[in-house]
């Protein structure tokens, strides 16, 4: 930690203490020496575990932190400083490929961000407002409030952009394999309603929403003769559709989402009791999305008719989770599905 404490000569510093988080030397360096020339304290760290330190032992005014670091990243750092102090204002520095972690410094609530590399004035600039705002925190149009709502709208064009790009997947999908497309619609539309049954967030709504249209996307690797098979399936054809699982995650899995999709897709077929696969994860261990998407999964194929059978019906599907509820199925989540269904849930045709 260096810090700058000596004003004597220098009376038009502004009277506010900077901690400026940054990994990359030559930057920290740089940055540096440009607040020390305009604030009275300037306290710099070089990850975020040193960072957090300075900041409880020195309680700086502003944070300015960069997000991608070792030991602690900024993420981390910002929560804690956050739960610490919420009314600290905190700036994040980020590159435009760091989309992801800035989401998620949103969501931590960060107040303002700076591209990099930083230009220096606009960051000044940028301070500055976050200074003025808090002289006069009944000032509801602060820069800060509008930084805040454009990282926020941004955000969720993205969410859009994905939304859009996942329905576009699984129209193409449509034309190869139309019953797992509208399989995966038809567990897209009950998920979602056994999250909202749940009270979890409006994220893990759109997560669940974004994981269930793509969750068997693993069986474009399952031969369509496979798939479409009139009759019952051989143990190794059984064996085979099984790895749809893992081909899935494969598919997915070097997408940068900012949440874990691949892993919720890896994991729908794991069952609470740990008898499930590829994994054999049980109870918590497996992500909630995923229980999600296992007990609707099951319901919707249940109750649809398959290449090899007639539907079974929805009485026998909520029989099936209701009989294994604690067992296969997370109590929680068969509870949430009966509830939706006595609210007369339909599947959407
Ligand atoms: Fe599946």
């Amino acid at each position: 930690m260096n810090g700058n404490t000596d004003t004597s000569n220098r009376p038009e510093l502004i009277d506010v203490s900077v901690l400026y988080v940054e990994d990359d030397d030559k930057i920290r360096e740089g940055l540096m020496r440009f607040l020390t020339r305009r604030f009275k304290t300037v306290l710099t760290a070089m990850d975020g575990e040193e960072g957090l330190s300075v900041f409880i032992a020195k309680t700086p005014d502003i944070v300015i932190t960069d997000i991608k670091m070792p030991i602690m990243d900024g993420i981390e750092m910002i929560k804690n400083i956050k739960q610490r102090s919420p009314d600290t204002p905190v700036v994040i520095t980020t590159a435009f490929t760091d989309v992801s972690y800035m989401i998620k410094a949103i969501e931590l609530r960060a107040d303002a961000y700076v591209r990099k590399p930083i230009d220096k004035d606009d960051l000044f600039n940028l301070l500055n407002k976050i200074l003025i705002r808090r002289q006069t925190p009944t000032d509801d149009t602060s820069i800060i409030k509008r930084e805040v709502q454009l990282l926020r709208d941004r955000y969720e064009k993205m969410k859009r952009m994905l939304m859009g790009a996942v329905e576009a997947a699984s129209h193409a999908l449509a034309t190869i394999d139309h019953f797992t497309a509208d399989h995966q619609r038809r567990v897209a539309g009950l998920s979602e309603a056994i999250v909202a049954e749940m009270s979890l967030s409006e994220d893990i709504i759109f997560k669940i929403k974004i994981a269930a249209m793509l969750h068997d996307i693993g069986k474009m690797h399952v031969p369509a003769e496979i798939l479409t098979k009139p009759a019952g399936l051989t143990e190794i054809e059984r064996a085979v559709v099984k790895t749809h699982a893992m081909a899935g995650y494969e598919f997915l899995r070097k997408i940068d989402f900012t949440f874990p999709l691949a892993d919720i897709v890896l994991q729908h077929h794991e069952k609470y009791n740990g008898s499930g696969y590829p994994l054999g994860l049980n109870g918590s261990n497996i992500l909630v999305e995923a229980r999600v998407l296992n007990v609707a999964d099951v319901v919707e194929a249940m109750s649809s008719g398959r290449p090899y059978r007639p539907s079974l019906g929805l009485d026998m599907a909520l029989g099936e989770i209701s009989d294994r509820r604690g067992v296969l199925y997370d109590p929680d989540v068969v509870d949430a599905c009966l509830n939706v269904f006595g609210k007369d849930f339909k599947f959407q045709e």
